[in-house]
């Protein structure tokens, strides 16, 4: 490979921003870690772009507790947060097939691979979530491709949504709203979609059939009814929705619910052999990435960004993040950076 880990014999230093210890956004700050050598299933990314999204948040926080099962149970485990990202490869591993030097990917990568997106080099499995960015994407749009939209796949693939359903989203502003919405609509599925007042033109313009601004009315007194009611800022409950969905409808969100019980009720309804909760936990495909890429390059999904910071600024983006007002994604613009 064109090794861009090792320079005159030893290792190069990259400028990350790290966390060492759970908290808010204060926690972050600037260190110089050596560049990570591929394995021989690896590429070497040069980053262009990350985000901050909820998961980003939530492993900054540590909380909700659950998460550190997976960050770390008393202090992070990996120090770079940033799931998903673009860039280009500037090193290939002697069995990363399909990868070249100077292509442009977008990728997302969970916490067993440590994430990573907030630093100038990371690396990546090839059979991981990874794809080549299409032409007609820009550098953060392609960032922010995979976070949100993955959730929503994964969800909708559990609903069995077709064209024949009838949903309705709550919070298709969101990562996972604004892309489930334009997956859905893809599907030709009618979509009643649910926003703010000042959101109304932009939810209107990803597609959506219909929309009801919750700041003047409340979608759970609806009079009509859907097969699928999917609650992508999880603000709702099971109970409240019933009275619109259809009869054997399906209730969705993407948060644990104010008792923790839509697992459980997800449990149950599973017990009882219907769908009417469903809880699902996503997967992390590599022909996820090459789906979306090819939706994006079709025009079926582009994902929707909202503020854009650089890598020094993180911490002000997860500041922003956790306001939980964010309007699709928030990009980290990773190039040269002073200091
Ligand atoms: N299950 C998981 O593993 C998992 C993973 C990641 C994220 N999540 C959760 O999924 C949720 C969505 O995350 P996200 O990144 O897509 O978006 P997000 O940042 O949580 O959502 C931002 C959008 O939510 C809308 N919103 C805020 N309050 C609302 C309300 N009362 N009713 C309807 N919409 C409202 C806002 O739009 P308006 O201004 O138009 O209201 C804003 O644009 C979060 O709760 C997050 O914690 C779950």
């Amino acid at each position: 490979m064109d090794d861009q880990s090792v320079v005159n014999g030893t290792p190069a230093h990259m400028k990350v921003m790290a966390y060492r210890k759970y908290g808010s956004p204060d926690v972050l700050q600037v260190e110089y870690l050596p560049i990570p050598v591929p394995e021989d299933n690896e590429v070497l990314i040069r980053i262009q772009a990350s985000t901050v999204n909820r998961t980003d948040c939530g492993f900054l926080r540590g909380k909700p507790w659950i998460v550190r099962f997976f960050s770390g149970l008393f202090a992070p485990k990996a120090p770079v947060l940033g799931c998903e990202f673009t860039g280009e490869i500037v090193g290939v591993g002697t069995k990363a097939a399909g990868f070249s030097i100077g292509e442009r990917v977008f990728a997302f990568k969970d916490d067993d691979y440590g994430f990573g997106g907030h630093a100038e080099f990371t690396v990546m499995p090839v059979a991981g979530m990874i794809a080549k960015v299409p032409d007609n994407v820009g550098i953060e749009q392609a960032a922010s491709a995979l976070e949100g939209a993955h959730y929503a796949l994964h969800y909708i693939r559990a609903a069995g949504i077709t064209d024949q359903h009838s949903v309705l989203i709550n919070g298709a502003t969101g990562a996972i709203g604004s892309a489930a919405l334009q997956l859905i609509k893809d599907i030709g599925a009618r979509v009643t979609a649910v926003c703010a007042t000042e959101h109304v033109e932009v939810i209107r313009a990803l597609g959506a059939d219909k929309v009801v601004d919750y700041k003047r009315d409340d979608f759970t007194k609806l009079t009509e009814t859907f097969d699928v009611v999917f609650d992508a800022v999880g603000k709702s409950t099971s109970g409240q929705c019933r009275s619109v969905l259809r009869e054997g409808g399906t209730y969705m969100s993407t948060e644990l619910g104010p008792y923790c019980q839509n697992p459980l009720l997800a449990i149950v309804s599973k017990l009882r052999g219907n769908r009417s909760d469903l809880f699902p936990l996503p997967q992390n495909l590599n022909e996820d990435a090459v789906l979306l890429r090819d939706k994006m390059q079709s025009g079926a999904y582009l994902p929707l960004v909202d503020k854009i910071y650089q890598l020094d600024e993180v911490a002000d983006a997860f500041r922003y993040v956790e306001t939980g007002m964010k309007l699709g994604n928030v990009v980290i613009s990773i190039g040269d950076q002073p200091g």
